[in-house]
């Protein structure tokens, strides 16, 4: 018979326990999630970024915004073949021309778009891919 007394307050402590169980579950996954997407573990996949900072005379060159699939050379190199060395990395830090890019740097640079590792830098249209 106390039993019945008993009972409803050690529902309550049951149920606290699930939640406390439930929190730090939740918690735990959070930590997991932050922890993979770091750049520590070299998962970064930025994806496509499109370079428009040119647009002007791009359009008048009659090509549309260059698309860069950041994650796609995440896949094939490095993150320090480009970083820092060839591009800074930091969104619209790097002044890239085809001037620059035909002498030999940015996408241009040693085994990259002017070496039989990459498509050449005649192919317009790879890079300047935007809206398309
Ligand atoms: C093939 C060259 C290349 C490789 C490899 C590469 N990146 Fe990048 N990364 C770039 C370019 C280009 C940009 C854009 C810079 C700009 O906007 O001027 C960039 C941008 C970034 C940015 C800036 C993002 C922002 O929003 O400001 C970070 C951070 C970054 N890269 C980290 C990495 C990490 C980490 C790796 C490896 C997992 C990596 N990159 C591999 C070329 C590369
Ligand atoms: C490997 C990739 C790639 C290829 C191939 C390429 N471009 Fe570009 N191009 C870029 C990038 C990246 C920019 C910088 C865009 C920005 O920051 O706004 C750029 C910028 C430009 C610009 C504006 C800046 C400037 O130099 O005047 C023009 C015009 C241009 N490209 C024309 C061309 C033409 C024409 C071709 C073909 C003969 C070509 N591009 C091939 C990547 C490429």
């Amino acid at each position: 018979m106390f039993n019945l007394k008993r009972q409803p307050q050690r529902q309550l402590h049951r149920r606290l326990q699930k939640n406390r169980i439930m929190t730090s579950t939740i918690l735990f996954a959070v930590f997991v999630v932050i922890i993979i997407s770091s750049d520590g573990f070299g998962v970064t996949k930025f994806g496509d970024m499109v370079f428009d900072d040119k647009a002007g005379s791009m359009k008048k060159a009659g090509v549309t915004p260059a698309v860069f699939p950041h994650s796609k050379h995440e896949e094939l190199y490095k993150c320090d073949i480009c970083h820092p060395k060839i591009f800074k990395d930091k969104r619209g830090a790097n002044d890239i021309t085809m001037q620059k890019n035909i002498d030999g740097k940015f996408c241009g640079s040693a085994d990259c778009h002017n070496s039989e590792k990459a498509f050449p830098l005649y192919h317009c249209n790879k890079c300047h891919a935007a809206n398309k």
